[in-house]
């Protein structure tokens, strides 16, 4: 970052001393106040719940433009890399900061594909389950149980333990995922094939059987890709800063990745993808396209606590780029599948179409965002909706992994440890039961 010829004084009203901060510029984006001096020069903190206008660090990795629409890895524009790239590609971009030349790609490819499978002792965790837990409870905790078996790679500050920790959590989520789905289903469990590609194994782990052979369909598997691609990373969302808080304690990087599922998990966040298709489906049954109007309204009464699942975004404030991509997706799959007139497609045509005319949302700037379409793609292909936000893990572990690195890589980065505005009782007395 460089020093902006603009500085930020703050003065204050009761006569205090006024503070000079540094103003820093990036290479795009909005320039940041450097408050790192702030308490130890005033004696106060800033108040920012929620992070609304705070820059946590800074990153080489991910820039997002909410106004323009705009989202860029390492520079790349994802329209580009969603169509010209696969999603390992995109990893070796993420984790790298440069896309891949034939041979580190064809290397790359192949330390990931050797180390797709998982111990065997880890099927014993799925067993504490029952069948019908949620997958994202069962992904908790084997990311978090796979620290048990890599002691050889839980050293955070140890560079080749970072590399071989990334190595390992890319190639194993699909396969966990796999086995969280066919526990589920009560299937034996299918072991990660090496001659097939990254998205081809995937798919055939989750549908072939020991019975019938999965013959990957090209426009599923590319549109899988696409998904994973479209989710890989999305700069300092609640589930990279959770990665990024966990880390920085110096825990092993399955712990930190473990952290990030479970705070994905949530309906505001990954879990949106989930939520948006059950919506679509008690929209369905009230009624369909003929109740949007009736649904629009529950949203927007305040009282409901009804929200439309799929729609808004904290930085984007116009279309977000990946709910266009991923609407292009839904088409292509759809039309193979000779589901061009799904009717829950339909459905979540008519009400983007509806609320984008409507003024409470206009005035809002809430637009479709990535979870809006991805669930009717997946339950295109055959993904269970539960599964959606597990699929949504796998794809922004690469994210997770990569901004985790860049922080710990930082010579200057310290545990996180915001502090807070205190409100509550001051200094009292503990009264003796009897007098209470
Ligand atoms: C992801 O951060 C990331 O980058 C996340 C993500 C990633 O890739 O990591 O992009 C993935 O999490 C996408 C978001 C998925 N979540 C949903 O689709 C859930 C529905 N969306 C909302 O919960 C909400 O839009 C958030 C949580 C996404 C953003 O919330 P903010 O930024 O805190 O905005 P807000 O709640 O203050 O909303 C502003 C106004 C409010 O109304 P007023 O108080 O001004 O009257 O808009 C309203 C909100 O009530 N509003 C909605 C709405 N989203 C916001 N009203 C109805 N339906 C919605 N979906």
């Amino acid at each position: 970052m460089k020093l902006a010829d603009n500085k930020a004084t703050l003065s204050f009203s009761n006569g205090s001393p006024s503070v000079e901060l540094p103003v820093y510029q990036g290479s795009i984006g909005p320039d940041v106040v450097d408050i790192r001096k702030l308490y130890a020069q005033t004696g106060m903190f800033t108040y920012d719940p929620g992070f609304m206008s705070t820059a946590s660090c800074q990153s080489t990795i991910t820039y997002i433009d909410g106004d323009k629409g705009e989202l860029l890895y390492r520079g790349y524009p994802i329209e580009q890399l969603a169509t010209s790239c696969d999603y390992l590609e995109t990893c070796y971009l993420l984790l790298y900061g440069e896309l891949p030349n034939p041979q580190q790609k064809t290397d790359f490819v192949n330390r990931v594909t050797n180390h797709t499978m998982v111990n065997e002792q880890m099927q014993f965790f799925l067993r504490g389950f029952r069948r019908d837990a949620h997958p994202m409870a069962v992904m908790t905790g084997l990311v978090g149980a796979l620290s048990a078996f890599y002691h050889d790679s839980t050293d955070i500050n140890n560079p080749e333990h970072r590399e071989i920790s990334a190595i390992r959590l890319i190639a194993k989520m699909p396969t966990l995922v796999a086995m969280a789905y066919k526990y589920s289903m009560g299937q034996p469990y299918m072991y990660p094939q090496n001659k097939l590609g990254y998205t081809s194994n995937f798919m055939r782990m989750m549908f072939a059987t020991p019975c019938e052979e999965y013959e990957p369909n090209d426009v599923l598997v590319r549109a899988m890709d696409r998904i994973f691609i479209l989710h890989a990373d999305h700069e300092q969302n609640a589930s990279t800063s959770t990665v990024r808080l966990c880390g920085s304690s110096g825990t092993n990087p399955f712990a930190a990745i473990a952290a990030g599922v479970a705070c994905l998990w949530g309906p505001a966040h990954g879990g949106a993808n989930e939520a948006a298709l059950n919506m679509l489906e008690d929209i369905q049954k009230m009624g369909g396209v003929a109740k949007i109007g009736e649904f629009v309204s529950k949203v927007k009464d305040k009282n409901s606590g009804i929200k439309l699942m799929g729609f808004g975004h904290r930085v984007y404030k116009n279309y977000d780029p990946r709910a266009k991509l991923m609407r292009e997706t839904c088409h292509e799959v759809l039309d193979t599948l000779g589901l061009g007139n799904d009717p829950l497609f339909k459905l979540a045509m008519a009400l983007e179409k509806v609320a984008l005319e409507d003024e409470y949302f206009v005035s809002r700037k809430l637009y479709p965002n990535v979870d809006f379409y991805s669930g009717i793609v997946q339950r295109a292909i055959g993904i269970p909706v539960s599964l959606f936000t597990a699929i949504f893990a796998l794809a922004r572990t690469v994210g997770w992994i990569a901004q985790l690195n860049e922080m710990i890589a930082d010579p200057e980065y310290k545990i996180g440890r915001p502090r807070q505005l205190y409100v509550g009782a001051t200094k009292r007395d503990v009264q003796p039961i009897d007098k209470r």
